[in-house]
């Protein structure tokens, strides 16, 4: 599990994250920050668009930015996110979110941090998020 500190930093990051979040037709943004086995740490922010289909989730982001840079092992996510009312809840990785942090983690290590607007949050790992993922595993290859 990650250290408290360590949880509190990526919240504050996925805060600001958010800020970016380009929402204009859901108006729930969303920010997320996403933690590397070697320290660094990349954000991202929901990015929607007027066909809706082409728009990306905060985590993806996150994620396809440092996979692209080259990144392949990662240890934890924080996500917030919130429309123009505040529910107070916590930030929830949607489906297709999951499968693609199952992808490049091991999911009973993998702490997803889901907050709310306030920097509080819940802390769970992959496997208890998608338990009996669909993995690389399970292709013959
Ligand atoms: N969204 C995320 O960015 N992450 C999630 O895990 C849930 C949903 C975005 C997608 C869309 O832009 C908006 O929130 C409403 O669904």
């Amino acid at each position: 599990m990650v250290q408290k500190e360590t949880a509190d930093m990526l919240v504050k990051k996925a805060l600001e994250a958010r800020e970016n979040a380009y929402a204009p037709y859901s108006r729930f943004r969303v920010g997320a920050a996403l933690l590397t086995e070697s320290g660094s740490v990349y954000t991202g922010c929901n990015i929607e668009n007027a066909a809706y289909g082409p728009s990306n989730c905060a985590e993806r982001t996150a994620f396809f930015k440092a996979v692209s840079e080259g990144e392949r092992s990662f240890l934890a996510i924080a996500v917030v996110g919130a429309g123009e009312t505040d529910s107070g809840q916590y930030a929830a990785p949607c489906g297709v979110c999951r499968q693609v942090m199952a992808e490049f983690c091991r999911p009973e290590e993998f702490d997803v941090i889901m907050a709310n607007m306030a920097g509080e949050y819940c802390v769970k790992t992959l496997s208890e998020l998608l338990p009996d993922s669909f993995g690389a595993a399970n292709l013959p290859l």
